[in-house]
């Protein structure tokens, strides 16, 4: 006989599956698969194929890409990302996970954006950086963060990280739970997308000018 507690497991878990709302990436089907990334690839699929795992050795678990700088002057923001992925390290290959090198320049930032397919925890590790996010009923939640402060940003919600000195630069490692999390800037994403999302629905959804939103654009590089 079920308990009413069992029961109660049962239906919430019915629901969690019926809503889609526990999905993370699938579970392996091994114990690793190095992702075999020579190109032209033969076969298309999510993520890479695996070499062959008697081929696996510990280089393929390990990546030094994490210790370098970011270069934060190659976009007007003043921010770089350097992720793990399957070409620096191939071991990552289908196991559902990504840590992210933050640098940003004085006063730079990341500019708002989300990730459709992972949560996000970020560690500040150096400077002092104005992180936060918003959530569908549009209300904000924002933290200054210091070096060893943490601060997670959920799955899909559009988020930011703002360096507040305007003198020196900021770190951060940020971990995000998809081997491919997805990024969409908002500012780029609606005005400097190829080809241009039309100036008059922009101007509408901006109550903006068109000539308005011919600037933004311009200045986002669309
Ligand atoms: C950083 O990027 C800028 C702009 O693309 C470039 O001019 C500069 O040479 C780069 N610096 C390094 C160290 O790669």
């Amino acid at each position: 006989m079920r308990t009413n507690f069992q029961s109660l497991h049962l239906f919430l878990f019915s629901l969690c599956l019926l809503l889609g709302l526990s999905k993370p990436d699938p579970d392996p089907l091994q114990d690793y698969c190095i992702a075999d990334t020579t190109k032209p690839q033969k076969i298309y699929l999510n993520g890479a194929p695996c070499i062959n795992p008697e081929l696996a050795t510990t280089s393929h678990f390990t990546t030094s890409s994490l210790s370098k700088p970011g270069n934060t002057s190659a976009n007007q923001f003043g921010f770089s990302v350097t992720p793990t992925n399957i070409a620096n390290l191939p071991g990552i290959n289908t196991l559902g996970l990504v840590l992210a090198r933050v640098d940003i320049a004085a006063n730079g930032i990341v500019p708002p954006h989300s990730h459709p397919r992972a949560s996000e925890v970020t560690t500040c590790l150096q400077g002092t950086l104005l992180v936060g996010f918003i959530d569908t009923s549009s209300r904000v939640f924002t933290q200054n963060l210091k070096p060893g402060e943490s601060f997670v940003f959920p799955k899909g919600l559009i988020h930011f990280l703002f360096n507040v000195d305007s003198r020196k630069s900021a770190l951060a490692i940020s971990g995000l739970n998809s081997q491919n999390p997805g990024v969409q800037i908002a500012s780029v994403a609606t005005f400097a997308s190829k080809p241009g999302v039309p100036d008059e629905v922009l101007a509408k959804a901006f109550q903006i000018s068109q000539q308005e939103v011919r600037i933004i654009r311009k200045n986002l590089g669309g």
